[in-house]
């Protein structure tokens, strides 16, 4: 059993990934969707908060096997203290994307977007230039990408397409050929952001990170997802559908997440 959590619905494009490498797969998810967003918070609330999401998925679900921060924001500032205080192996997505991100560069100049606490901590930066020593990184904070997509601006909506614009000309004046999506929630708009940056591949750090929890997921049991939320299960419980197709028949929970 794999435990997944975000700020909200973000990781789910994780999850799709997932269900579609591992049909079957075993898993238990938590958007803090009460909270959302976290890109905005200072490094201490994006600690607190992920040590609270943590203890609530080991306190639901005793079998599992692996943990995946399908959000960005905790994976560059929070991971460091989450692998010291929990003794199972706990997967970021900011290894995983510039490793393929520093393999998929041709002219070695990767550009990351993501929120402003992701883009603040320089982790997918350093983790770059570890790999790949003079290569070169443009990063740049797209804070109001998050809202939008909570919000449903998605689908081609010209205000995100003008954000996308306002936002990503500089990326894309930067001459990267390659760009993380350094955010879970930017592949629900995908298309905006490539027709911002035509040409750039696009790296989908969520589902790069899935396929190393892959080891984690076979040989399990095939037991009915779970998912769990802190604000309005119905709105989530519409966007997974949506996301993850027809064959979604999960509810969605509702957790008192400051208990945990
Ligand atoms: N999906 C989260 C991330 O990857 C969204 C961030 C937020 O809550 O601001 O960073």
């Amino acid at each position: 059993m794999i435990a997944i959590f975000d700020s909200g619905l973000g990781g789910l494009t994780a999850v799709r990934e997932l269900r579609s490498l591992v049909p079957g797969a075993s898993y238990i998810y938590f958007g803090d969707t009460g909270r959302v967003p976290y890109g905005t918070r200072s490094r201490s609330t994006i600690i607190k908060y992920a040590l609270q999401d943590m203890r609530f998925l080991l306190a639901a679900e005793r079998d599992i096997s692996a943990v995946l921060v399908a959000c960005g924001t905790v994976s560059s500032t929070a991971m460091d203290v989450l692998r010291e205080s929990f003794r199972l192996p706990i997967f970021g997505v900011v290894e995983t994307a510039a490793a393929a991100a520093a393999a998929a560069t041709k002219n070695n100049h990767v550009a990351v977007i993501a929120t402003a606490a992701t883009i603040r901590s320089g982790a997918y930066e350093r983790e770059l230039k570890r790999i790949k020593p003079g290569i070169k990184v443009t990063a740049k904070a797209c804070p109001l990408f998050v809202p939008l997509v909570e919000n449903g601006f998605t689908g081609g909506d010209p205000i995100t397409k003008m954000v996308c614009e306002r936002y990503l000309s500089p990326v894309r004046e930067s001459g990267a050929d390659t760009c993380i999506l350094g955010c879970t929630h930017y592949p629900l708009i995908r298309d905006e952001i490539a027709e911002a940056l035509p040409g750039v591949t696009l790296i989908d750090a969520g589902a790069e990170a899935v396929k190393a929890i892959v080891p984690y997921c076979q040989g399990k049991d095939d037991v009915s997802p779970r998912y769990f939320v802190s604000d309005d299960p119905e709105a989530f419980e519409q966007f997974a559908k949506r996301l993850l197709g027809g064959d979604w028949v999960g509810r969605a929970e509702l957790v008192d997440i400051e208990k945990y």
